[in-house]
């Protein structure tokens, strides 16, 4: 495979996972040096939910953004319908962008883009919201200990604000630190649990801003 010159060295390591989702099959590259170059569960129960459920849930040329997409599956998988834009930490990015490019290309509605999103409050003129208003903002996997939780929900106000139409897709899998974080996100949002997977004790709520 030809390599490419922002690619960084430690994915020498690599591995590479295939899956497969709606009917394709998506191969992506992971390493172990950092929490998001693997693929989480979070991510995995996502995808699940969405492709069996696409009624409840319809992507066609939806405009989507993802916070911490790591790896990027989830974000390819909903890239083969919706305009996606998946975002995570500058480190995170050469992987995600070239998993995103080599599953996507010649597949997928509309090209995904990949953008830096550091967690906190942020500038409209780092991400303008007024040429982007996104009907889904996913996160899979984004409470854990990484010690900046408020940092996170900030964030996730920020893309679902208040007379917004934006519905907030959040699957994780169940951490001890998580407990504290799920009350202050029911206290902020109007949420419902959308679907639980108790094997792999992951749960997905969907959620919309308060008035
Ligand atoms: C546990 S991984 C989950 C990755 C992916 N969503 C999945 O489920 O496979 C958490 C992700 O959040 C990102 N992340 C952690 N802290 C962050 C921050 N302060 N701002 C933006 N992204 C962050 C990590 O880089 C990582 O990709």
């Amino acid at each position: 495979e030809k390599r490419h010159v922002w690619e960084s060295s430690v994915y020498d390591a690599m591995q590479k996972e295939a899956f497969y989702f709606v009917g394709h099959r998506i191969c992506i590259r992971e390493a172990t040096d950092s929490f998001g170059a693997l693929v989480w569960p979070g991510a995995l129960a996502l995808c699940h939910y969405l492709e069996n459920n696409q009624q409840q849930v319809n992507l066609m040329d939806k405009a989507v953004l993802e916070i911490g997409a790591g790896t990027g599956l989830l974000s390819v998988v909903v890239s083969l319908l919706a305009w996606v834009t998946a975002t995570d930490l500058p480190d995170i990015l050469p992987n995600l962008s070239f998993n995103l490019i080599r599953n996507t290309q010649g597949r997928s509605r509309h090209t995904p883009q990949v953008k830096a999103l550091t967690w906190g409050r942020h500038h409209p003129r780092d991400f303008p919201q007024s040429t982007r208003r996104y009907d889904y903002v996913l996160a899979a996997d984004v409470v854990y200990p990484h010690g900046d939780l408020d940092g996170l929900l900030d964030t996730m106000c920020h893309f679902c604000p208040p007379g917004g139409d934006t519905t907030l897709l959040w699957a994780n899998k169940r951490f001890q630190s998580d407990m504290r974080f799920t009350e202050r996100f029911q206290r902020t949002f109007h949420a419902t649990l959308l679907a639980e997977f108790p094997q792999q004790e992951v749960r997905i709520y969907k959620a919309t801003a308060k008035e």
